[in-house]
């Protein structure tokens, strides 16, 4: 008995000021979309730490590092991850044309180490 009182009260009372449950579900839908930014910011970062800076590790790793950081990051690399092995060739041809020098021997192998590790069907980067 006493609880049915309580809960008429209590309907009595939230009816009394509608829009007082109007502000708790906007205010919780602001907190919701609160929530969701910073979900998101935080999935962003994650990906953003993901996204390897880093080359996988392989043959001829080293030489790709070295000739590629030469003119700009890596990240640049790997954003090109996918491509063919003619992709990564006429690749080395555009860099070439930026100025990049190597020795046919290095480009061999930089050719080599890009269609393996970073090429189109390369498995995935694991994590390091
Ligand atoms: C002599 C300087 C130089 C070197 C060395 C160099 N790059 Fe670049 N690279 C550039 C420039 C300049 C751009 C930017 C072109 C632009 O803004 O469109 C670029 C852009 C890229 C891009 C983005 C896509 C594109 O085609 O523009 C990729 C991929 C890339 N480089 C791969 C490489 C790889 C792989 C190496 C090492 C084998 C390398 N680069 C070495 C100058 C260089």
């Amino acid at each position: 008995m006493a609880s049915s009182v309580c809960l008429k009260r209590c309907q009595v009372k939230t009816r009394a000021i509608p829009q007082a449950r109007e502000m708790e579900t906007a205010s919780m839908r602001t907190g919701r979309l609160l929530f969701g930014v910073l979900a998101l910011t935080v999935a962003i970062l994650g990906s953003a730490a993901a996204q390897r800076s880093d080359l996988p590790a392989g043959p001829n790793r080293d030489v790709v590092s070295r000739a590629c950081q030469a003119c700009h990051d890596l990240s640049m690399v790997i954003a090109a991850t996918g491509l063919s092995r003619d992709g990564w060739n006429a690749t080395i041809e555009e860099m070439i044309s930026y100025g990049m020098r190597v020795a046919p021997d290095e480009r061999e192998q930089i050719l080599n180490y890009l269609s393996d590790f970073l090429g189109s069907t390369s498995p995935p980067a694991a994590d390091k």
